[in-house]
């Protein structure tokens, strides 16, 4: 029989700020293709949720509380991965926070905050996973960016804490590919554009915003959390094998306009 391509089955991931949004989509999607997943953010009920779709698809999972600016927290959800599943193959670092406010107006904490949820909390989880994932030899690591990455010939005022934490993941993803991939590690970043959920509710409410992005996007139509859900499932795969250090952008076309 031909080989089912693709194929998670059995792989354990752990999606961070899963409960809704795009890590929910990847929680899904991901299980769909077989994998079992830890869904975790910071409200455990929300998380069980969500694990609750995952067994209805005919997966595993397990409701974890982190929040990944906490490291005790992330040991913790790492911890619980291994005693539930034994191993630790997939990570992706997806929770984020994007508070629209004017460079001015930005405080020392505002800044802070951002930094820690969208910048060190990659890096924590990154680490506490990878040092699961060398044990096995092989694993993936993916990063979720934003077209507000910098360097794309387009800006994103009243968020210059979150560019500057995205172009982060991005620097980040690059340079922690070239440590891990003689470990069998593979690490990529993907880069949304503006994808339909809570955290783009104050660009998608308002009629004027909404309008000025659909007219930049080619594909007619703002993403969906199972867009990249798709993406994270292909880099996740044994055929991503040869992709590292890489960002995928995902963005219905808008960047190549
Ligand atoms: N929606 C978009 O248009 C868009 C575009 C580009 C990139 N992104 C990125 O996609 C990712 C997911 O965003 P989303 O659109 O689903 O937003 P969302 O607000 O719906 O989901 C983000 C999740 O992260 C969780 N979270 C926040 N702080 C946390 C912490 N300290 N620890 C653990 N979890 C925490 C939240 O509880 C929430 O469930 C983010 O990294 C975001 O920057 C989103």
């Amino acid at each position: 029989m031909a080989k089912k391509l693709f194929d998670l089955t059995n792989k354990i991931a752990i999606v961070t700020g899963a409960r809704r949004g795009i890590g929910r989509g990847i929680a899904l999607m991901l299980a769909q293709a077989g994998a079992k997943v830890v869904v975790s953010d910071l409200n455990l009920e929300e998380c069980q949720k969500v694990v609750d779709e995952i067994k209805k698809i005919g997966s595993d999972g397990l409701a974890v509380k982190c929040d990944v600016t906490n490291q005790k927290e992330v040991n913790e959800m790492i911890r619980k991965t291994i005693e539930k599943f034994g191993r630790v193959d997939i990570l992706v670092n997806n929770a984020g926070i994007a508070p629209f406010k004017p460079f001015l107006e930005i405080t020392e904490d505002e800044w802070n905050k951002v930094l820690d949820v969208n910048l060190k909390g990659y890096y924590l989880c990154a680490q506490a996973a990878a040092k699961e994932m060398i044990k096995n030899g092989w694993g993936r690591i993916i990063n979720i960016a934003s077209i507000a990455m910098g360097q794309v010939g387009f800006g994103f005022p009243n968020l210059t804490h979150y560019c500057a934490s995205k172009g982060g993941i991005v620097a980040f993803t690059e340079a922690l590919a070239l440590e891990l991939a003689p470990k069998g590690i593979n690490v990529n970043a993907i880069s949304p554009g503006v994808i339909a959920t809570e955290m783009a509710k104050p660009v998608l409410e308002d009629e004027k915003t909404f309008k000025t992005i659909l007219a930049r996007v080619p594909k007619g139509r703002v993403g969906q959390p199972e867009d990249i859900a798709a993406a994270v499932v292909f880099l996740a795969s044994e055929e991503a094998d040869y992709i590292t250090g890489a960002t995928l952008v995902v963005d219905g076309g808008w960047l190549a306009g």
